[in-house]
């Protein structure tokens, strides 16, 4: 059977991951956050001293990514997060990741724990556009640049990290113009996605609006 996808696609810190992760829990689906893909390739060229906006460097270390990196701490870093977009402006390091998550998508049971699932959740910037055009489900998930930032800024500083607020809303600002403006696979909603602006919403409430929609569609 054709596995089922849901994808959700959206600008940093709209809420796409605490959503992706409550929906796959939900449907019984796997979940894969595509963003820590870049931020992994992103940490990789940093660490070894690299600068991010280096196409060789960068695509080397997409194509040699080591899944380890995956579940790094210092992936959700704010440094981590500006290199990460700096990355995925870079062809070589997108098609280097293509490939890795259409398997994800076409085999998700082969997910971490190896439970089969129908299905998957994937976020992203353009999951609905370019990874998975054929997903059964389409959210486009927004925020005002303020309630992100502010929700950013409680993450960093939860995790112990020193932020204000008015650097975290300008650090938002500038990934959200590189992610729409990029020429290779740029953010956008899918011409088929349902938008869902989380701004004013709780999370069980955008939890009910989504599920809503995939409900509609199963
Ligand atoms: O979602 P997250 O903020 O972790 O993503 C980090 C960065 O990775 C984004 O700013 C974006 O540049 C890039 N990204 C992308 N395409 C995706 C997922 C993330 O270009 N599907």
């Amino acid at each position: 059977m054709k596995p089922f996808v849901i994808a959700l696609d959206g600008p940093a810190a709209a809420g796409k991951g605490t959503l992706a992760k409550r929906l796959a829990a939900h449907y019984n689906l796997a979940y894969l956050d595509t963003g820590s893909l870049y931020r992994a390739v992103g940490l990789a060229v940093l660490r070894a001293g690299g600068d991010p906006t280096d196409a060789g460097a960068a695509t080397e270390a997409a194509k040699t990514l080591s899944a380890s990196l995956l579940s790094d701490p210092e992936l959700r870093s704010a440094k981590a997060g500006d290199a990460s977009s700096k990355v995925a402006a870079i062809p070589g390091v997108r098609a280097a990741l293509f490939d890795w998550q259409r398997r994800f998508a076409a085999e998700p049971q082969a997910d971490v724990d190896g439970r089969p699932r129908s299905g998957s959740v994937l976020d992203g910037r353009d999951i609905g556009t370019v990874i998975c055009p054929e997903a059964e489900v389409k959210i486009f998930v927004t925020a005002s640049a303020e309630a992100r930032a502010n929700r950013r800024l409680k993450e960093l500083q939860a995790r112990g990290e020193e932020a204000i607020y008015a650097r975290v809303l300008e650090d938002i600002r500038a990934r959200d113009a590189r992610d729409a403006a990029r020429a290779d696979a740029p953010m956008k909603a899918a011409e088929d996605a349902v938008h869902l602006d989380t701004s004013d919403l709780d999370i069980d409430q955008v939890f009910a609006k989504a599920k809503a929609i995939v409900d509609e569609r199963l």
